[in-house]
């Protein structure tokens, strides 16, 4: 039987960190959705047209994450994402993920509104955009990027506008989900209210 987690919310709430730790407690899959704007954004940059390299997206794309962490790519995401087409092309292979048996956990920014309106459970994961600028700017020291806080931000507040302006699948919170502001908490007391929500509306490990 599918059981399936949807998990959205802006850039650097903490909804990736969630997610992956919510699907090894319960055992079940993962799909990060960012990762497929990501590598279509990255061959937009290499010069492809938007909705040819959506649709010719293989699997080798996602093959490797961290090649497509960088800001410029995650600009050129949110750019491609608001193409309806570059996003219907990705519509299938995101239901397939979801229906698999053994429970699945996608996190994005439509899944509980447009990808699985129907999953047992939502969650919208959010922190302010200062919380999250820092967040971010330690990931990206962390990783040997020079910048700062006021760039950082600038970033996260513009990449939040296009995606929450966007006129089709916009970035908000689906109706019945649970909105958990990560900003005054840990990592641990964020993984663990997100456990505490799919264990009472019926995941099991
Ligand atoms: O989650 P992320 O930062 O890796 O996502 C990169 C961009 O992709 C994000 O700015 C908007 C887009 N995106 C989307 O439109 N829908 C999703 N389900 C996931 C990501």
């Amino acid at each position: 039987m599918s059981f399936t987690v949807a998990i959205d919310g802006p850039a650097a709430a903490g909804k990736g960190t969630i997610a992956r730790a919510v699907a090894a407690h319960f055992g079940f899959a993962h799909l990060d959705t960012g990762l497929l704007y990501r590598a279509v954004g990255r061959r937009v940059l290499a010069g492809e047209v938007p909705v040819d390299a959506a649709q010719e997206l293989a699997p080798g794309d996602l093959a490797n994450p961290d090649a497509l962490r960088s800001a410029a790519i995650a600009d050129a995401a949110s750019r491609v994402a608001v193409i309806p087409e570059v996003r219907a092309a990705l519509v299938d292979f995101q239901r397939a993920f979801a229906a698999r048996t053994g429970g699945a956990v996608l996190d994005g920014r439509d899944i509980g509104t447009v990808i699985c309106p129907e999953a047992a459970v939502k969650l919208f994961v959010t922190a302010s955009a200062e919380v999250r600028a820092l967040r971010r700017l330690n990931e990206l020291r962390a990783a040997g990027h020079d910048t700062d806080f006021e760039t950082v931000l600038a970033d996260v507040r513009l990449r939040d506008a296009r995606d929450a302006e966007r006129a089709i699948a916009p970035m908000i919170a689906a109706e019945r989900a649970v909105i958990l502001d990560t900003s005054k908490m840990s990592i641990a007391e964020a993984v663990a209210a997100a456990i505490a929500v799919v264990e009472a509306r019926g995941g099991a490990p």
